[in-house]
């Protein structure tokens, strides 16, 4: 996959309240990149369940095609390990540029998780603008991300 055309990426974007404000800043952001983004909630600080907006974001990586998601929990724990039981679904917790990188290089991710307690702005922004800039290598890591997916059969 590769994220670097903006006019077919588009980015579904989800968080649960802790998460909210770093989701707020990131699609005003990634809107001046010009991407297309549908914000999947929440909405408020209201404490909901990071699952719900984990699994929402994920499925409609899984069914648009050329779409990516970003998600926000606390930490980008909880969110990255829900996304990732959607199958086709390869969600990645980044704390670092180095991290986005390789998940974009090396494991074709289609999900990033991020933490909102973990990381500042303009880390986010510096983690989201190497997730746009980067595509996957292929190559033997196609082979290897196939056999991921052989586990749940897509
Ligand atoms: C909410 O307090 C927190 O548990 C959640 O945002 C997340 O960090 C879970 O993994």
């Amino acid at each position: 996959m590769d994220y670097t055309n903006r006019q077919n990426t588009i980015v579904f974007i989800g968080s649960d309240h802790a998460g909210f404000w770093a989701k707020q800043k990131t699609c005003d952001y990634i809107r001046s990149l010009e991407y297309q983004i549908e914000d999947l909630g929440t909405d408020s600080e209201k404490p909901v369940d990071y699952p719900d907006y984990a699994i929402k974001v994920a499925q409609r990586v899984r069914e648009t095609p050329g779409a990516c998601g970003i998600v926000f929990c606390g930490t980008g724990i909880g969110v990255s390990i829900t996304a990732n039981k959607v199958p086709g679904i390869r969600a990645a917790l980044c704390t670092s540029p180095y991290h986005v990188e390789m998940a974009r290089r090396h494991n074709d991710a289609n999900v990033l998780a991020l933490g909102a307690r973990i990381s500042t702005f303009e880390e986010i922004k510096k983690m989201i603008d190497v997730w746009f800039s980067t595509p996957f290598d292929g190559g033997r890591h196609q082979r290897r991300v196939e056999k991921i997916h052989l586990l749940t059969g897509c």
